[in-house]
């Protein structure tokens, strides 16, 4: 091939080399993952008819089924070797859910890069990731691999994690292909009911659930992959308008869409084909470029194209692009993996990666009387109770395929090795697992608790219950955990939560049982080292909740950028049930938006989080009062730690548009920094908003920012209060 050429014209010039059967070789990915390479997957190399394969994880054989492509084929085209490298390969870094928490596109980038290395040198060119689903149901177990429910902050994480996995240069050793899923609109499955049907206007589907997704596309990321959910009355591998209309026709991407694993042929199943032969034109047509794991192609695509309903123009562009993405990746100069060119695994830059993520995605939701950070010198013995203090294979979380969970350091050991020669820890882990319902230690437990200055509970869900189709409909801390509280509160000692889950957990009834709590998600392989640092104070927490906390299931969707409607909830019109007179007047009952029976607000809202320091704001100002279609304005805010320790705090800006012609939510996240502040330092914090940063999809589905006047806040939640005011202008 000639090397002089541009990577397009090298494209094309093979693309007219190939004959029919080798093109939809291009666009089938099969699973590989017998532990070596089979004779039939070689036979199929060599006839190449395969352009993909997926789970395969061993370098020889990754190597050597690259050989049998690029030696033994008539054109000699490399493979992609596809795997979800969701949050780290070996070293796992917390769930994306918890990445997210961070707030910190410089730890989601380093968690990328430092588990892209790790990948690359068992061969593994094509992540399965990042998932962008804007996630706003906790009851969904795919919560945990995602960003969470807001846009702005899905974006610009969607961003760091493609940066991450893809470097600049993605022909580099150790880059890899990143794959931006689940397009689209998956988080909003029926009841967080995983696969289940998604219902979800054209407004909202563009101004929520399509923008991380433009904005994965407009980073570069490599591919796209489908959804396995049904939009609108059409599954998402079979919709021409989110794969024609929007990404190729609007957003004119350049990179290829894969299906999700055998998501073509369910197109039958879902109802909208007979058979798999008009599943696969289904999927041909509306733009589905490569299948995963599945024969609908293999077996069809020709048939259709020898019937002429399926145009070689379109096959031509899907196996374009795919060259296209092999091309950039280098794999036509560099078709083998040499373990030895890069760094090894669980590297010390990958652990400390894996250790700063853990810390920063840790949120402190409460902490009263500031009974932490706990003092070694001041205690004599902590007691450490629960299932999940000392599980290394939970605590990795979901989606960890070549995790390894000797690598992780567990919070029992961590809090051992900090303050094991000062204080007496005592260890019980009370529960077999975290659904145990088998209360026999229980006794034990309290006995310890009791004889201990302080006891910390760790406690949450184990890894298998959140992730792919792992959802639940009752989101309380499983099993026998609350009763673990209540045992233990009566101890009248002090009593810390460490809670190690994969979603938002509902904690309305445990949350006055106990003094403190730090959410963990699955933290990781260095989960243990960064909570026990938290604990005992040398660091202080700084994550802040990427998804809303709700009081009960029954709130849920519930998340701070909702609607006004026009009845909004507020403390002066509301009613609780057990308040209400039987015979009441029906209006007495505040006629607003909530429920008779818990809050209208959730338990702990997006955005929050405490620290060890206090944070004081003040002073919002704009720069201008009124802007022009087209300008700037920077919106600004004093920032004090008055608190007496060195810490982060993630400071966050918020808008409303007040009038719109589609009405707009009552916040949007617009801006969010992480800052370090020293204790009595004061900051002045500012964000640039240009008017095209309040724009917005009309009713027209076009693209647009209104004039009129907006509400801007600055603060360390989305419930804060303190608010400014601009207008935006017509130009001249
Ligand atoms: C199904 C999942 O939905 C998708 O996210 C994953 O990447 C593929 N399986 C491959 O394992």
């Amino acid at each position: 091939m000639n090397m002089n050429k541009t990577i397009e014209q090298r494209a094309d010039a093979l693309l007219h080399e190939m004959t029919l059967t080798e093109k939809i070789g291009q666009m089938c990915q099969l699973n590989a993952s017998e532990g070596y390479a089979p004779d039939y997957l070689a036979e199929d190399l060599r006839l190449g008819r395969v352009g993909s394969v997926l789970n395969v994880n061993d370098v020889k054989i990754i190597n050597e089924l690259q050989r049998i492509a690029v030696e033994e084929s008539r054109l000699g085209i490399p493979l992609l070797v596809g795997r979800d490298v969701i949050h780290g390969f070996k070293t796992i870094m917390p769930i994306p859910l918890g990445q997210a928490a961070s707030w910190n596109p410089d730890i989601v980038r380093e968690g990328a890069r430092v588990a892209a290395l790790e990948a690359a040198k068992s061969g593994i060119n094509w992540t399965f990731a990042p998932m962008i689903d804007i996630s706003r149901d906790a009851r969904w177990g795919r919560i945990a691999e995602s960003l969470g429910e807001c846009v702005l902050l899905t974006s610009e994480l969607a961003v760091a994690m493609v940066e991450g996995f893809q470097s600049d240069d993605l022909s580099e050793a150790g880059a890899i292909a990143a794959c931006a899923k689940h397009f689209a609109g998956y988080g909003a499955v029926e009841s967080g009911r995983d696969y289940a049907t998604t219902n979800i206007p054209e407004t909202k589907l563009r101004n929520v659930y399509l923008r991380p997704f433009k904005a994965a596309v407009d980073a570069g990321v490599s591919t796209l992959m489908t959804s396995f959910s049904d939009l609108n009355g059409v599954p998402a591998t079979g919709n021409e308008f989110l794969l024609r209309q929007v990404l190729q026709n609007e957003w004119d991407y350049g990179g290829f869409v894969v299906s999700d694993w055998d998501s073509i042929r369910q197109l039958q199943v879902h109802g909208l084909t007979e058979d798999d032969k008009e599943s696969a034109f289904e999927a041909a047509s509306a733009g589905v470029d490569m299948e995963m794991a599945g024969d609908a192609y293999r077996h069809h695509l020709a048939g259709l194209v020898d019937d002429g309903r399926i145009d070689i123009d379109s096959i031509d562009s899907a196996v374009y692009r795919i060259l296209l993405t092999k091309l950039r990746l280098g794999l036509f100069e560099k078709p083998f993996t040499d373990p030895e060119e890069l760094p090894p695994l669980a590297s010390k830059r990958a652990l400390e990666a894996a250790q700063q993520a853990a810390l920063q995605s840790v949120v402190m939701l409460k902490n009263d009387h500031g009974v932490l950070p706990l003092s070694a010198s001041e205690l004599t013995s902590v007691a450490v109770i629960g299932p999940l203090a000392d599980a290394p294979y939970q605590q990795l979380g979901t989606w960890v395929f070549d995790g390894d969970e000797a690598l992780s350091i567990t919070p029992m050991h961590a809090i051992h090795s900090l303050v094991g020669h000062d204080l007496d820890v005592r260890y019980l882990r009370a529960m077999e697992n975290s659904r145990s319902r088998v209360s026999e230690s229980f006794d034990e437990a309290v006995e310890i608790a009791q004889s201990s200055d302080v006891t910390v509970l760790f406690l949450g869900e184990e890894s298998i219950l959140s992730g792919e189709a792992h959802s639940r409909a009752d989101i309380n801390l499983p099993g026998d955990q609350a009763e673990l509280i209540r045992r233990i509160r009566e101890t009248g000692k002090p009593v810390i939560a460490v809670i190690l889950a994969g979603r938002p957990l509902t904690l309305t009834n445990i949350v006055d049982q106990v003094d403190a709590i730090l959410y963990a998600w699955h933290p990781g392989t260095m989960g243990g080292p960064a909570i026990a640092d938290l604990l005992f104070g040398l660091e202080s927490p700084s994550g802040k909740l990427p998804a809303t906390f709700p009081r009960v299931v029954g709130q849920i969707p519930i998340y701070y950028s909702q609607k006004n409607s026009g009845k909004p909830a507020s403390w002066d019109n509301i009613a609780h049930i057990d308040e209400i007179d039987t015979r009441a007047p029906q209006t007495s009952l505040g006629m607003s938006a909530f429920h008779l029976d818990t809050h209208f607000t959730p338990l702990f809202p997006f955005g929050h989080g405490l620290s060890y320091a206090s944070f004081h704001y003040q002073d919002i100002r704009a720069s201008a009062g009124e802007i022009a279609l087209g300008d700037t304005v920077t919106i600004s805010a004093e920032l004090t730690n008055t608190g007496s320790v060195p810490a982060d705090e993630v400071v966050q800006l918020y808008v409303r548009d007040l009038v719109a012609s589609v009405t707009r939510p009552v916040k949007e996240l617009k801006g969010f920094r992480r800052e370090r502040i020293e204790p009595g330092q004061t900051i002045t914090v500012d964000f640039q908003l240009h008017t095209d940063d309040l724009s917005f999809f009309g009713r027209d589905m076009q693209r647009v920012t209104e004039p009129g006047e907006f509400h801007v806040w600055i603060g360390g939640s989305s419930e804060t209060q303190l608010r400014t005011e601009f207008r935006i202008v017509a130009e001249g």
